[in-house]
């Protein structure tokens, strides 16, 4: 990692210092036969497309695509995720059911998704990032991660062939800002401050966390529990934007399989699974 003096900064990492490599990130990986299943690229359409693509034609569980940037990264709801080149990471997992054994809901993997996320950020960095249920992370008030969770079921068994777990993360905010429709909701983890490590070191972070799910699974107590410390919305108003009309509520908690209680003004408890329903925290958060 090279270092360079900057200007009243004291010593910084170097922009060029950041190039995504499996070389750079091998040192930090706690299993070091990882790094045989990474597979970085320049730039993609979308890391969750490709990783589908490969899942189809047989890759194996735990293999990591990773992209300087995405051309259509694809966010929830057929959003865009924007993803500019060396600003960002963009990272697809591929998980099959063999070693999914006791997952029941999907809920769960997002979820643990953005516990590791939080939990890789706050190893390697002095921030503490929060969660906007079900699958968003902020800093700040802003967003600074999105995480889309793919899974493609067997039409005949009903069973889980594959996940795909895409995590996408605003490092240094973008030469020239966030574009206009997304500058005052997003942000980066290192928006305010020169970062003292790589996108490598953390890519390295999560892939610690994210591929030790099997063993953790089974707890999803746990899961859970790092999940609704870090929930940013309990005991807030927020609007329910569902397939119905728009409504408000308070969020209540997280049931154990991650979904959300919210209770409206009538008193009325509704208990709201991730599907088609996005979430705005009031205080003129739009919905992400
Ligand atoms: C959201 O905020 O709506 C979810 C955004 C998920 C973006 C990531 S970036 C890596 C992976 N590839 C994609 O095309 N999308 C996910």
């Amino acid at each position: 990692m090279s270092t360079k003096k900057c200007v009243n900064k004291g010593y910084c990492l170097c922009s060029d210092s950041d190039i995504l490599s499996v070389e750079s990130i091998l040192p930090f990986l706690h299993k070091k036969e990882t790094a045989g299943k990474i597979h970085i690229y320049g730039s993609l359409e979308s890391t969750n497309k490709t990783a589908k693509e490969m899942a189809i034609c047989g890759a194996e569980h735990g293999t990591i695509i990773i992209a300087d940037y995405q051309v259509a990264g694809k966010g929830r709801f057929n959003r865009s995720f924007f993803s500019p080149p060396g600003h960002g990471i963009y990272l697809s997992l591929i998980l099959r059911p063999v070693q999914l054994h006791l997952l029941s809901n999907s809920t769960l993997i997002t979820s643990y998704a953005a516990v590791s996320v939080c939990e890789a950020i706050e190893t390697t960095t002095e921030k503490t990032p929060k969660i906007k249920w079900i699958n968003d992370i902020y800093l700040n008030g802003k967003k600074i991660c999105g995480i889309l969770t793919e899974a493609v079921t067997n039409f005949e068994t009903g069973s889980m062939q594959w996940i795909v777990v895409g995590i996408g993360i605003n490092f240094t905010v973008p030469t020239g800002g966030f574009p206009h429709d997304i500058k005052y909701k997003a942000d980066a983890v290192f928006s305010d401050s020169i970062p003292n490590i790589t996108r490598n070191r953390l890519i390295a972070e999560i892939i610690n966390r994210m591929l030790v799910f099997e063993e953790s699974q089974s707890d999803s107590k746990l899961i859970l529990s790092k999940y609704r410390k870090r929930l940013m919305m309990l005991g807030e108003k927020v609007i329910i934007n569902g397939q119905n009309e728009p409504y408000e509520a308070t969020a209540i908690d997280i049931d154990e399989a991650g979904h959300l209680i919210v209770q409206k003004d009538n008193g009325e408890v509704l208990t709201l699974a991730a599907g088609e329903i996005s979430i705005c925290i009031q205080q003129g958060l739009d919905p992400a």
